[in-house]
C-alpha cells in the first residue's frame, strides 16, 4: 500500500482524495495539503473513518523547501499536483530533492505569461531519470485521458494516425449565466489564447475562437464546437507514429462568449497588472474572485459531458477511422463524490495515474507524457473507476 501526498484542495483535488479513499489497497495513507488549510481538514472531516488514512497540512507550494520538509516528514511514495500549473516546477524540484515519484494534469505556466508549453517541465527529463524517479505530465482527462486514448489507438489498431481530433463537449448547465468548470483564471487564460492547429510538422496559429463547426456527440446531440490550442498537441506531435495533422475542439454556450467577449472587451481577462486604489491588482485575479467557485458548482448541475478523440490512419493498407469517448453526467458525478463532471472526469484519471505508478506499470524513471506509457492498465481501470469508454469505427469525421 503507498502513500500518496495531494497538492492543492480544489475541485479536482477532492475528486482525486474520494477516488483514492475507495482504492484503499494502493493508497493506504493520503496527506492533503494546500493553501488554505481549512479546505483539507473539511475534505478529512468528510471521508476519514474508512480505511485510507488521512492528515492535512498547510503548504504554500511556491515554496520549494516549505514542499520538502513536508515531503521529508510524511515519507509519501509520490506526490499528486493538482493545485495550479504555476506550482509544477517548485513541486517537480522538491521531488527531485527528495527522491519522490511526481504526477501532474496541467502544464507549467508562468503567472505573467499566458503561455503553456512543455519545455520547462521536459527539460527535467535528465535529472529524473538520474534520480531514478518518475514524474507523469499532464493526467487529468484533456491532457490525460486524450493521450491514454491515442497510446490505445496506436497500440491495437493501427500502424500509422495521420490525423487526430480532440472533441470536447460540456452540454452540462449550471444555470449560472457565467461560470467556469475548473479555476476561472487558468481557464480564461487558456479561451482567450490564441487557437493553433499541428499540420505536416508544425503548429499554425489561428485568431482565438475563430474556427468553429457543429458536431453531433453521441448522447448528447449537436454542438458548437471551436478550435483551441490545447497542451497535449505538443506531445502527441512528437509521440504517434505517423501523425500530420492534430486539432483540438471545445464546446461553449452562447451565453458564455458573450459574456466572456464583454469582459474581454471591458480589460476584466487581462493578466496585466493595473494600479487601483494605489495598489496593484491583476484584473483576472479580480475576476476570479467575483467568479462562482467551480468547486461550488456541483449541486447546480445538470446533463453530460463528452471527452474523446477520433483517429484516422492506417492499418494493414487499408484506411481505418476510430472514435474513442467517455460520456459522464455531471449529476450521477455528484452523488459520487459531490462534484460536477468537469472536476470528475480530471480527478479519476489523476487518481488513475497515481495507482498506475504506486502498481509498478508506469513506474520507470524519467519525465512522461502519458502516450508514453502501456494504455491497457489504465484504460482497464478507467472502466472500473468510473469513467467507461466506448469505441466507434465508422464515426462521422469533423470535416
Ligand atoms: N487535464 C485536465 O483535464 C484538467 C481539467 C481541469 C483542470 N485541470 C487542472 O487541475 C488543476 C486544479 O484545478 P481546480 O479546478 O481544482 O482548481 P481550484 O479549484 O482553483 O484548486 C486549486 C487548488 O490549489 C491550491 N493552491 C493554489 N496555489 C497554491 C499554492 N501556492 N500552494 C498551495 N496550494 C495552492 C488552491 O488553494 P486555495 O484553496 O487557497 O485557493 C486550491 O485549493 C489545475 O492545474 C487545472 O489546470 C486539468
Amino acid at each position: 500500500m503507498g502513500k500518496a501526498l495531494i497538492i492543492g484542495a480544489g475541485g479536482v483535488a477532492s475528486v482525486v482524495v474520494h477516488k483514492c479513499c475507495q482504492n484503499p489497497d494502493v493508497f493506504g495513507e493520503i496527506l492533503l495539503a494546500s493553501r488554505t488549510v481549512s479546505k483539507c481538514d473539511a475534505l478529512k472531516e468528510k471521508l476519514q473513518g474508512g480505511k485510507v488514512k488521512i492528515s492535512t497540512a498547510q503548504l504554500d507550494a511556491d515554496n520549494s523547501s516549505e514542499i520538502i520538509a513536508l515531503i521529508n516528514r510524511f515519507k509519501p511514495d509520490i506526490v499528486i499536483n493538482v493545485a495550479l500549473p504555476y506550482q509544477d516546477l517548485t513541486i517537480m524540484d522538491a521531488c527531485l530533492a527528495t527522491k519522490v515519484d511526481y504526477l501532474d494534469t496541467a502544464n507549467y505556466e508562468p503567472p505573467d505569461i499566458a503561455k503553456f508549453e512543455y519545455k520547462w517541465q521536459w527539460a527535467y527529463r535528465e535529472k529524473f531519470k538520474e534520480a531514478g524517479i518518475t514524474a507523469i505530465l499532464g493526467c487529468g482527462f484533456d491532457p490525460g485521458v486524450t493521450g491514454v486514448f491515442s497510446a490505445y489507438a496506436m497500440k491495437h489498431y493501427f500502424d500509422e494516425i495521420y490525423q487526430i481530433d480532440i472533441l470536447d463537449a460540456n452540454a452540462g448547465d449550471h444555470g449560472y449565466p457565467f461560470a467556469t468548470n475548473f479555476n476561472p483564471e487558468i481557464n480564461i487564460r487558456e479561451v482567450t489564447a490564441r487557437g493553433s492547429y499541428f499540420e505536416n510538422g508544425k503548429f499554425i496559429e489561428t485568431e482565438p475562437m475563430s474556427i468553429k463547426k457543429v458536431y453531433n456527440f453521441p448522447e448528447i446531440g449537436h454542438k458548437d464546437m471551436y478550435l483551441l490550442h490545447h497542451e497535449e498537441m505538443e506531445s502527441l506531435a512528437l509521440n504517434i507514429r505517423g501523425i500530420k495533422k492534430i486539432r483540438f475542439w471545445m464546446t461553449f454556450s452562447k451565453s458564455y462568449l458573450t459574456h466572456l467577449k464583454v469582459l474581454e472587451n471591458v480589460g476584466m481577462t487581462s493578466i496585466e497588472p493595473i494600479e487601483f486604489e494605489d495598489r496593484k491588482i491583476v484584473p483576472l485575479q479580480f475576476l476570479k474572485a467575483l467568479l462562482p467557485d467551480p468547486a461550488s458548482l456541483g449541486p447546480r448541475t445538470k446533463g453530460k459531458t463528452n471527452i474523446g478523440c477520433i483517429y484516422q490512419g492506417i492499418k494493414d493498407g487499408q484506411p481505418k477511422n476510430y472514435y474513442v469517448y467517455n460520456v459522464c453526467d455531471h449529476e450521477e458525478c455528484f452523488k459520487e463524490v459531490g462534484s460536477q463532471a468537469i472536476s470528475y472526469t480530471t480527478g479519476v484519471p489523476a487518481m488513475t495515474g497515481a495507482m498506475m505508478v504506486l502498481t509498478g506499470k508506469w513506474k520507470k524513471p524519467g519525465v512522461f507524457n502519458v502516450e508514453e506509457l502501456d494504455p491497457d492498465p489504465f484504460m482497464e481501470q478507467l472502466n472500473k473507476q468510473g469513467l467507461p469508454w466506448k469505441e466507434d469505427f465508422s464515426p462521422s469525421l469533423v470535416d
